[in-house]
């Protein structure tokens, strides 16, 4: 039997690799209105990190056919607990990995498929960045200086998974990794979506209901502002840009973080995160759980309508468009949920093959970190 993870393993998210059919657009949507700082270029990749981001990267805008998570990584909290968090997985036939050491500023990384999909790293060894003379700080607990450029982000704050079973990729977490789940939804009996820690923060993972069926996508990546009026710059700087906002900025009833969703030039959806939200600072939490009934404050606080047609049913990879996704969706709502005719086509048939965790996609990523 698989032995449960103790809390505190898992440190924070490190980085992540969001693929991108426009690299060069979005590598200027992260440095021009995000003001993110470029590390390293290699291949077809972008390396990226915000000013107070304390490792090499915690972006990597990497090249490719449509948008997505390429991966994204864990840091342990010791080397022993990346050994003991690797032996769990691998000792789960389904989270079966391989160890790798080809990403630019970490060391060795174990790489391994969640439970719908998606690409996860846990790593210990991260160098961390040292700012050449004139991006020093004063302030020393700051990586960079704060940079002239755009509202900037300070760092990576966390992910939001689509899955298609929430509650097997919470299970994973929990047994795996030691995260608590801090808050859920469910809709009658089946879960919907989960908010997952293995520190204080509200979540540093959390998975939503794939409401098309699909699996392994990208819900969106969030970065932190650390401050609400923040949020409120950017729609505007967004708005006078024409980076198509999806909605906010609102703060969410779940986690109280302050949200602000746009989507990058290559359609990845991107969160902007401004004040943390609640703190976990009790070590015997209860889970709290949402019913549908009381969605809406879980969802927004001030009412801000997070759109049917977009956030529940958009992730990436995704064979439309944001404007053409819209577009099909238009008369997708909560009642046609259980209609499959609201389906369009394209994204039931990619939904069914799209990084399902099938043996011949598990052995094709771990093969390619094999080297
Ligand atoms: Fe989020
Ligand atoms: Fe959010």
């Amino acid at each position: 039997m698989t032995e449960v993870s103790p809390p505190h393993e898992i440190a924070h998210l490190a980085r992540v690799e969001l693929f991108s059919p426009k690299p060069a657009e979005t590598v200027e949507f992260f440095t021009k209105f995000l003001g993110m700082y470029i590390s390293h270029q290699e291949g077809q990749s972008v390396y990226l990190r915000g000013y107070e981001d304390p490792y090499q990267w915690s972006l990597k805008v990497t090249e490719a056919a449509q948008a997505g998570m390429g991966h994204a990584a864990l840091r342990a909290s010791s080397a022993e607990a990346l050994e003991r968090r690797a032996k769990s997985l691998s000792a789960d036939t389904s989270a079966e990995g391989r160890w790798h050491e080809d990403e630019f500023g970490y060391g060795k990384n174990y790489r391994y498929l969640s439970p719908d999909g998606h690409v996860l790293d846990l790593v210990w060894e991260a160098e961390h960045y040292q700012a050449p003379a004139e991006l020093q700080s004063k302030i020393l607990t700051r990586a960079s200086k704060k940079p002239l450029q755009g509202i900037p982000v300070k760092r990576i704050d966390h992910l939001n998974l689509m899955s298609s079973d929430v509650t097997a990729v919470k299970e994973s977490f929990q047994r795996h990794l030691g995260f608590r789940t801090t808050e859920r939804v469910v809709d009658g009996d089946v879960e919907i979506g989960a908010w997952m820690s293995s520190n204080i923060l509200g979540h540093e993972v959390a998975t939503m209901k794939d409401m098309t069926g699909g699996h392994g996508k990208l819900h969106h990546v969030a970065f932190f502002y650390g401050n609400a009026q923040h949020n409120i710059d950017a729609a505007e700087m967004f708005r006078d840009y024409d980076i198509p906002i999806e909605a906010g900025p609102d703060t969410h009833g779940i986690t109280q973080g302050q949200f602000l969703y746009v989507f990058e030039p290559g359609g990845n959806r991107i969160e902007l995160f401004g004040e943390p939200g609640y703190l976990h600072l009790q070590p015997d939490l209860e889970t709290k759980t949402w019913l549908m009934s009381d969605i809406d404050t879980g969802l927004a606080i001030g009412g801000a309508k997070l759109p049917w047609e977009t956030y529940f049913t958009y992730g990436t990879p995704n064979p439309l468009s944001v404007e053409e996704h819209q577009k099909e969706f238009s008369t997708f709502g909560p009642a046609a949920q259980a209609a499959e005719e609201a389906i369009p086509d394209p994204i039931e048939e990619s939904s069914a093959v799209a990084n399902a965790p099938t043996d011949e996609r598990i052995e094709s990523v771990l093969e390619s970190v094999d080297n």
